[in-house]
């Protein structure tokens, strides 16, 4: 029984958090093609966070590191609240890159069924779900879906941009998490996991920056392209 729970969890949290990583980076290396500088935004706002902590142990880092310390920070919690454009660019990367078309699926076990405001009912046993891919591309909702805006949900630091509900703050427009009572309760693990690790990245390593290869669907999954490459490497300055 415990087997079985661990092996689900690591099937929903490895999954999801994988793919979705992979869809972020093939999008900013796609960005970077178009010359777009989220790159060096992204590290500028790392370094930013790093230079305004005047704790004992960044102060020594900074020492220790000469100028190179926030490749090697120990980051905690107030840190990659901070991180705002990348936590905009992972936002958009969820809602642009939406890893499903059909999410936040339930069966109806109600005997009597389920009525909607519009008179439309559902039979107990019916699974319904909802289009969320059709949902993060609608006009309406978000202007220009089909163009990947890093700064889509920018917070900007000076205050003078409104405040951008955040990665893990569902509604019924952002439903990369799902919603309602089984809405992922990894999301807070997983946005801190998703900012630290693109911090990470953007502060260490240099990506060739390249056109994005088509994406796959498997099934009502929509995947990164399995067959193509990146070259990378650590960053030489
Ligand atoms: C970027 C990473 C992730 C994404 C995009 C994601 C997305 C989702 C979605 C869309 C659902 C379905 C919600 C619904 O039906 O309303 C879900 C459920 C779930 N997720 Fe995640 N997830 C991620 C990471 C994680 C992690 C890291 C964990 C655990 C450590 C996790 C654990 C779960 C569990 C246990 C459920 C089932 C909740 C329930 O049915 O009540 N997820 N996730």
């Amino acid at each position: 029984m415990l087997v079985t729970r661990l092996l689900a969890l690591n099937f929903v949290g490895n999954r999801t958090s994988s793919v979705a990583f992979t869809h972020a980076i093939w999008s900013l290396v796609h960005c970077e093609s178009q010359g777009l500088g989220y790159w060096a935004a992204m590290r500028e706002e790392v370094e930013k966070v790093f230079a305004s902590d005047e704790s004992e142990e960044a102060t020594e880092s900074k020492k220790h590191y000469q100028g190179q310390g926030a490749r090697w920070m120990r980051w905690n919690k107030s840190h990659t609240a901070q991180m705002n454009l990348i936590e905009s660019f992972l936002k958009e990367s969820l809602r642009y890159n939406t890893d499903t078309n059909l999410e936040c699926k339930r069966m109806i076990v109600d005997p009597a069924g389920y009525r909607f405001k519009n008179g439309v009912n559902l039979k107990q046993g019916t699974v319904s779900a909802i289009p969320i891919w059709q949902i993060h591309h609608d006009p309406d909702l978000y202007p220009q879906p089909e163009e990947f805006d890093a700064r889509r949900f920018y917070q900007g630091d000076d205050g003078s941009q409104a405040r951008k509900a955040s990665i893990q703050t569902t509604s019924d427009y952002f439903l990369a998490f799902g919603a309602g009572k089984h809405a992922c309760p990894g999301r807070f693990f997983a946005s801190q996991h998703l900012k630290l690790l693109m911090a990470f990245i953007v502060m260490n390593y240099e990506i060739q920056p390249v056109s994005r290869p088509d994406d796959e669907w498997f099934g009502s999954s929509h995947m990164p392209n399995m067959a193509a490459g990146l070259t990378i490497r650590a960053r030489q300055c």
